[in-house]
């Protein structure tokens, strides 16, 4: 047994200790594959510790985010921040908006009337057994006026959205406080818990159409495409606002589930009691579990050393490395006339697939029919988790255009920025908010407490160790015939292995700065009442169904919650992975071909795949 000393990183914490080794197989004799004895030279590790006490109150400065991050030389280097940046210059040559294009013609997606709204009857496993109600349409204005256009509120004080880990008692007393204000008022009041927990069940389950933008018999969905990080962010920018008001509290903030650092990554225990308490959780995952933010549906045993080391990978590849550009991170377009879940090519963005539904899922109870309260859309507003879980993923919105990496940026297209949703706000007034005043936090006044990201330096790293050499030779043509053939579509009913031909290999630093090389899985067809998940691995093992996500073959993973789907069982969707590092660190850019591995984790019927392809993505 050989075990491998990483080299350590320059970046540490003082709350962390020395973290040595997650690798113990033995080392291969055959040196017959080049990744056998050439290991890259740039992996930097973090340092962690599980002595951490979950409560403790790490030394770090408390600042709003808005205060520019700032990292050692040695990190960004690792980042290739630097070598993007150096090209925001080269702008010009490629267009943003594609005016030829016949979507360019469509419209934003516009949240009708609430007199329009269904009932929700659709995406359940068990319909009959659903705990929370399925009329989830919210209670009609007092007058029949239209929704008032959104203004910038004129606060003078900024709201700082506390790390749920680092909040102080009297913090926690007047959050309970107004959550049990909010659980005191009548149900039908626009204000109250179970008013505001329907929201996302009416813009998630099928409670409204498209009419207001001329096609009453397409559902409006707010998943699964580039509505995703704006409708969450305006859902929580009112929650918050009425969570004051009711505690008449001005800067009332949410505060943050903080599950990307490694002291944050027990579930707040705060919400275990009090009015902040929710009877449908896995009891499973209380402190001390660590969440699992790959989880598939059944708890992996990871250590903890292990489990953290493997979140922080997948945020870092679920923030940079698979979310080079708009779309990847955001989610594919979607417009009025659209199906979010089966015609044109929807996809769905990096966290959304990742890291969100990961949570949900984790938190949901097993021992519930529909996996209520967080495993189902339908029901996860009646957890008071939902929104702390929420604004983290809203805070990953804001620190990946932070990074000020080219590519990192909200879609421009007016069918994005002038799709609307109806809210009531703290005065109970309609209002009709769009996507687009929604891009600056300074505007709406709220920020988010300082809290490092570490997992801006946990690029992952291959495998020290590979059992058996690689069964097929990617540089040749010829073996990559012997594969069995693979049919289009293709079902998912078992660990899938198919070579991809890249459109181009042995791609210089240039070629990099000008195009992302992206895996594109598209056309991901499945049925819409369960929880889908499988991972995708590019040159793996044999055995990569048991690899973790820090070793560098892991692309990433599709994850979906059970959903409403329209009028049938079908749902359609896509995701794509950035290849440029993954193939840098498997010193593999000069292959013809990858070989991507499928390996379904929740076991599913009828899951098919429309076409894997490789595409270079102009960065813009
Ligand atoms: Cu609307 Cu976490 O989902």
């Amino acid at each position: 047994m050989k075990s491998v000393k990483y080299p350590k990183t320059m970046f540490s914490f003082q709350s962390f200790a020395t973290f040595t080794s997650i690798t113990t197989r033995t080392l291969p004799n055959s040196t017959s594959d080049r990744r056998y004895n050439s290991y890259p030279k740039q992996i930097h590790h973090l340092q962690i510790s599980c002595n951490v006490a979950p409560d403790d109150k790490e030394k770090l400065v408390v600042v709003p985010e808005t205060q520019k991050l700032i990292l050692p030389k040695s990190s960004l280097d690792t980042l290739n921040v630097d070598r993007r940046n150096m090209l925001l210059g080269l702008g010009g040559l490629y267009t943003t908006v594609n005016f030829t294009s016949p979507a360019a013609f469509a419209a934003p997606i516009t949240t009708p009337n609430f007199s329009t709204c269904v009932t929700s009857n659709l995406g359940f496993q068990d319909p009959n057994k659903a705990v929370r109600s399925r009329a989830c349409c919210p209670p009609a204005p007092a007058t029949s006026t239209a929704p008032k256009d959104f203004v910038f509120p004129k606060d003078q004080v900024i709201r700082i959205r506390p790390a749920a880990h680092r909040t102080t008692t009297e913090y926690v007393a007047k959050y309970k406080a107004a959550i049990q204000a909010m659980r005191d008022l009548p149900d039908e009041h626009p204000h109250s818990f179970v008013a505001q927990a329907k929201i996302h069940c009416a813009y998630c389950n099928g409670g409204y159409t498209q009419i207001a933008s001329g096609f009453p018999d397409k559902e409006l969905q707010i998943h699964n495409s580039w509505l995703f990080f704006p409708f969450h962010r305006w859902y929580l920018y009112f929650y918050e606002r009425i969570l004051g008001k009711l505690i008449d509290d001005p800067t009332f903030a949410l505060p943050y589930w903080n599950w990307d650092h490694p002291n944050g990554m027990t579930f707040p225990a705060f919400l275990e009691d009090d009015s902040a308490f929710d009877a449908y959780r896995n009891r499973k995952h209380l402190p001390p579990a660590l969440v699992d933010l790959n989880y598939s549906g059944s708890d992996r045993h990871a250590t903890c050393i292990r489990q953290i080391t493997s979140n922080m990978t997948l945020m870092y590849k679920q923030m940079i490395s698979n979310a080079g550009d708009t779309t990847s991170f955001f989610g594919s377009e979607y417009r009025a006339g659209n199906d979010a879940y089966r015609n044109g090519d929807p996809s769905v963005g990096s966290i959304e697939a990742g890291c969100h539904t990961a949570v949900h899922r984790w938190m949901g109870d097993p021992g519930m029919p529909n996996n209520e309260d967080m495993g189902n859309f339908y029901s996860a507003g009646y957890d008071p988790a939902f929104y702390i879980h929420h604004a983290n993923v809203d805070r990953m919105w804001k620190l990946w255009k932070d990074m000020g990496i080219k590519g990192h940026s909200e879609p421009t297209h007016l069918d994005w920025r002038n799709a609307s949703y109806v809210f009531y706000d703290e005065n109970e007034q309609l209002v009709r908010v769009y996507n687009k005043d929604c891009v600056s936090l300074e505007k709406l006044k709220y920020d988010y407490e300082y809290s490092p990201p570490l997992w801006k330096i946990s690029r992952s790293s291959i495998r020290r160790t590979l059992p058996e050499p690689i069964p097929y030779n990617m540089k040749s043509a010829e073996t990559v015939k012997q594969l069995p053939d693979v049919k289009f579509p293709l079902k998912l009913d078992k660990i899938t292995k198919v070579v991809v031909k890249r459109p181009a290999k042995s791609r210089s630093q240039e070629d990099k700065e000008k195009a992302n090389e992206l895996l594109l899985i598209k056309g991901i067809k499945f049925n819409s009442d369960k929880f889908i998940k499988f991972d995708v691995f590019v040159n793996g093992q044999d055995d990569v169904s048991e690899s973790f996500e820090e070793e560098s073959e892991f692309a990433g993973s599709f994850a979906q919650l059970p959903h409403n789907h329209g009028d049938d069982m079908l749902m359609k969707s896509g995701i794509r992975f950035g290849l440029t590092e993954l193939l840098e660190e498997m010193e593999a850019e000069d292959d013809e071909f990858i070989l991507v591995t499928l390996v379904p984790k929740v076991w599913f019927e009828e899951v098919t795949i429309d076409e894997i392809k490789v595409e270079l993505v102009p960065i813009i």
